[in-house]
C-alpha cells in the first residue's frame, strides 16, 4: 500500500466515529514503535513530522524511514503529514518530498510566534489548499491559538476558536481538516489540575458543518507514571497534568477525528532510556536503550489506538492514491 491521503483516513474516521492519532516522529525507533502498535491493533495511522523533525533528520531520512514503514506494513493505511507548516514554501517542500498531507498553521505568522489576523490566515491557507489539492495532497488548517510554547513554536497566548469564524474559515479556504483551539496546549506542562476543555466549540462547528473532520493539538495525556519513572531515574520534571483519555474520547464523540500526540512519546522514550541506563551503568550498546525506548513508544501508542477507537479499522477500506484524490477535488 502506498502512503494514503490524510483526507481519506479522516473521512473514514468520521463515518466510523472514531479518532486517529497523529504521532510525531523523528527517528526509526519512534516509527517502529508506532507501526508495531498499528499493525497489532490493525489501526490506520498518521505519522507527522514537524519542521524541527525535517531539520533533525535532514528530510530524506524521514521520507525513507516512513517508506520502510509502508513496505513493512502493507495492510495499514499510513499518511505522512507535515505538522505546523509555517509557509506555502515549507508545504511545497514537504509535498515535493512525498508527504500526502500538510498542515499550514496560518494562526501564527511565519515566525511561528506572532498571531495573525483572520484575513491573513485565510489568505495563506487558501494558497496552500490551491497548491496541495492539485497533487491530491490533504490540507489541515488552524484557527485560534494554543497555549504553551514548544521549542519556540507558539505565541504562548490562548485564543479559543470562535465557531462561527471556523465555519467561515472552512468555507473560504476549502481545508480538509481544521485544528480548533479548545484549551489544550503543546508540551508537558499543560495543566496543574484536571482540565475542563471548551468542548462546546466542537459541537457548534459540527452543527453547522456535519462530518467536517476536526483536529485537537496538544492531546498528550502526560501519564503520571511516566513522569514518576523519569524522576525516579535522575530526571527533574515538575508536577503537571495532560489531557485525560476520557476527555479525548468525549472530544472524539463530538467531532474531533485527528488527535495530535508528541509529548507522550517523548516522555515514554526518556523514561525508558533513563531507567535502562540507571539500572545498567555498564551498558554502552545503543540498541539496548533505544530498544527499550521503542518498546515504551509501542506500549504508549497501543493504548491510544485502543482508547481512541482506531483499533480494528485498518482493513475496512480500499486505500486511495494521490492520483485518485486529485480527481475527487
Ligand atoms: O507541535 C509541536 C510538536 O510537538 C512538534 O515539536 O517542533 O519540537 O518537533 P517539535
Ligand atoms: P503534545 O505536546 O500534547 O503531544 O501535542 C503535540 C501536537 O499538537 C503536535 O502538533
Ligand atoms: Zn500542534
Amino acid at each position: 500500500m502506498a502512503l494514503v491521503p490524510m483526507k481519506q483516513i479522516l473521512d473514514e474516521a468520521v463515518k466510523g466515529n472514531y479518532g486517529v492519532g497523529a504521532y510525531n516522529v523523528n527517528n526509526m525507533e519512534q516509527i517502529q514503535g508506532i507501526m508495531r502498535a498499528a499493525s497489532e491493533t490493525k489501526s490506520p495511522v498518521i505519522l507527522q513530522a514537524s519542521r524541527g523533525a525535517l531539520e533533525y533528520t535532514n528530510m530524506y531520512y524521514i521520507k525513507y524511514l516512513v517508506q520502510a514503514a509502508v513496505e513493512d506494513n502493507p495492510g495499514i493505511p499510513i499518511s505522512l503529514h507535515l505538522d505546523h507548516g509555517n509557509s506555502l514554501q515549507t508545504c511545497k517542500e514537504a509535498i515535493e518530498l512525498g508527504f500526502t498531507s500538510v498542515m499550514i498553521d496560518g494562526s501564527l505568522k511565519e515566525d511561528s510566534k506572532t498571531p495573525t489576523t483572520f484575513e491573513e490566515n485565510v489568505k495563506v491557507t487558501k494558497e496552500v489548499v490551491e497548491y496541495a489539492h492539485q497533487f491530491g495532497v490533504s490540507v489541515e488548517g488552524e484557527l485560534g491559538t494554543l497555549g504553551g510554547i514548544e521549542d519556540g513554536v507558539g505565541s504562548g497566548k490562548v485564543m479559543l476558536t470562535d465557531p462561527d469564524e471556523a465555519v467561515r474559515f472552512i468555507k473560504l479556504t476549502g481545508v480538509d481538516a481544521l485544528a480548533l483551539a479548545i484549551g489544550t496546549s503543546h508540551g508537558a506542562y499543560k495543566f496543574k489540575a484536571k482540565p475542563t476543555l471548551a468542548m462546546d466549540i466542537i459541537n457548534a462547528v459540527q452543527a453547522k458543518l456535519p462530518g467536517m473532520p476536526l483536529v485537537m493539538h496538544g492531546s498528550s495525556s502526560v501519564p503520571q507514571e511516566l513522569i514518576e519513572i523519569i524522576n525516579k531515574y535522575g530526571g527533574n520534571m515538575e508536577k503537571t497534568m495532560g489531557v485525560p483519555m476520557e476527555s479525548i474520547q468525549e472530544a472524539i464523540k463530538r467531532g474531533i477525528k485527528k488527535i495530535n500526540v508528541d509529548t507522550d512519546g517523548r516522555l515514554a522514550m526518556t523514561g525508558a532510556v533513563r531507567k535502562y541506563l540507571a539500572e545498567h551503568p555498564d551498558a554502552f550498546d545503543p540498541r539496548k536503550y533505544f530498544g527499550e525506548a521503542r518498546e515504551a513508544v509501542y506500549q504508549s501508542v497501543k493504548g491510544k489506538m485502543e482508547g481512541f477507537g482506531t483499533a480494528g479499522h485498518a482493513g475496512e477500506y480500499e486505500p486511495l492514491t494521490l492520483e485518485d484524490m486529485k480527481k475527487l477535488y
